[in-house]
């Protein structure tokens, strides 16, 4: 079964908004409840496809009921690795998307997806890296590790927990590493069955001594709310703890048809300020009816401006402010220290001043 099998796919040329589609070249069972699935570009799309360690895809996962859901996946995969791309799916109880990714993907399958997204990744490799992950949420931060350890300078640890030993995804690659990687990488697991649920208190004192460093955490609420409370007592800044919620969308941006957006009549009916946007190397000056998000202005212009959720969730959409003020509806994803960089979310985004400078570079 195919995603085309549920509706007919359109030539890419006719595709709407930033869709672009992968096939599944190959399926890795990496645990009893986590699949890997190896994508490869359709052609004409790859170039859609380059990514920063950390990122992920939003893909279309066909529903009977409602046509699709939208789910979003880290990519366990890194960019040097130059082979394909991976995501890696792990069964949620009761869940959807997980369970009919680890239920009916096969090779040759065609998915429609989102290109990579997402600001859940290093400013710079050359860095020491102190990275927590639990269960599934090792996907993001394998990658950065690989990327740390390939083309970084800098020495990693990472705090790994999981229920079981048969649980820890990519055991066997984080061990090819450490043992490849003696003096730059040190990774300690944790195991629940073993050692309980860890506290606060227990991540604190395995965190001390990396307690300086860049920290990146992706896992279950719970675990990121104890490494959190941990990284917090310990002093660490908060402008250096990164974290990458994994949370099931609510919209569905493929079933969203943005050039219904009536740019021209919104216009009409109301006062506009006007935006200039750096967007793919080229400059567009755009009028921004004051009550549309800057995100559907740029798509229903035919812009390809990034997005996935749209709901203020995920940062797929993110652009900086370079000048004029804009304010957001909604914003669950950016922190202090970006929004005083002046990032905001397009998909969230209304203009406060006439005149709003913003750039995607
Ligand atoms: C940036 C990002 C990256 C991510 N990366 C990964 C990744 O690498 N790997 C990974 O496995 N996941 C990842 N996720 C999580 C993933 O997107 C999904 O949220 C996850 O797979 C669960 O989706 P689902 O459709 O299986 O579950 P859902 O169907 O969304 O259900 C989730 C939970 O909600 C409950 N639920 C569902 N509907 C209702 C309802 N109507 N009322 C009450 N409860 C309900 C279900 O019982 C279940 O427990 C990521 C999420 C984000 C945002
Ligand atoms: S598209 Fe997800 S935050 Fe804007």
């Amino acid at each position: 079964m195919t995603v085309t099998d549920i509706e007919p796919e359109p030539e890419p040329a006719q595709r709407a908004g930033g869709v672009a589609s992968v096939r599944i070249v190959r399926v890795v069972r990496e645990t009893d409840d986590a699949v890997s699935l190896e994508l490869a570009p359709a052609d004409g799309h790859a170039g859609r496809f380059g990514y920063k360690p950390g990122q992920f895809l939003t893909l279309r996962i066909p529903s009977a009921l409602t046509g699709s859901v939208s789910r979003c996946y880290s990519l366990s995969s890194a960019p040097h690795e130059e082979g394909p791309l991976k995501v890696t799916v792990k069964r949620t109880v009761e869940g959807y998307g997980s369970n009919w990714l680890c239920d009916n993907a096969v090779e040759g399958m065609s998915l429609d997806v989102l290109p990579p997204a997402g600001l859940f990744t290093p400013s710079t490799l050359d860095t020491d890296l102190l990275l927590f992950g639990g269960g599934s949420g090792i996907t993001p931060v394998l990658s950065i590790l690989k990327s740390a350890l390939a083309q970084g300078s800098g020495h990693v640890t990472l705090i790994y927990a999981n229920q079981h030993e048969n649980s820890i995804i990519f055991a066997a690659e984080l061990a090819e590493l450490a043992a490849a990687h003696p003096d730059r990488l040190l990774v300690l697991h944790w195991l629940q069955s073993v050692q309980g649920l860890p506290t606060v208190e227990q991540l604190a004192a395995l965190a001390k001594p990396w307690a300086e460093r860049e920290a990146f955490v992706c896992g279950p609420a719970p675990f990121m709310a104890a490494v959190s409370a941990a990284m917090t007592s310990l002093g660490a800044d908060r402008k250096r703890v990164h974290s990458e919620k994994f949370v099931s969308l609510s919209g569905n941006p493929f079933e969203t048809d943005s050039t219904a957006v009536d740019v021209e009549a919104a216009a009409a009916d109301g006062e506009t300020a006007t935006v200039e946007v750096e967007l793919d190397g080229e400059n567009h000056e755009i009028t921004w009816p004051r009550k549309r998000t800057l995100l559907d202005v740029l798509l229903a212009k035919g812009l390809e401006a990034p997005f996935s959720c749209r709901e203020g969730a995920c940062s797929a959409c993110v652009c900086r402010v370079v000048s004029g003020e804009v304010t957001m509806r909604r914003n669950e994803v950016l922190e202090d220290d970006d929004l005083a960089d002046g990032y905001v979310l397009a998909c969230q985004a209304i203009p406060v001043t006439d005149d709003v400078s913003v750039t995607y570079s």
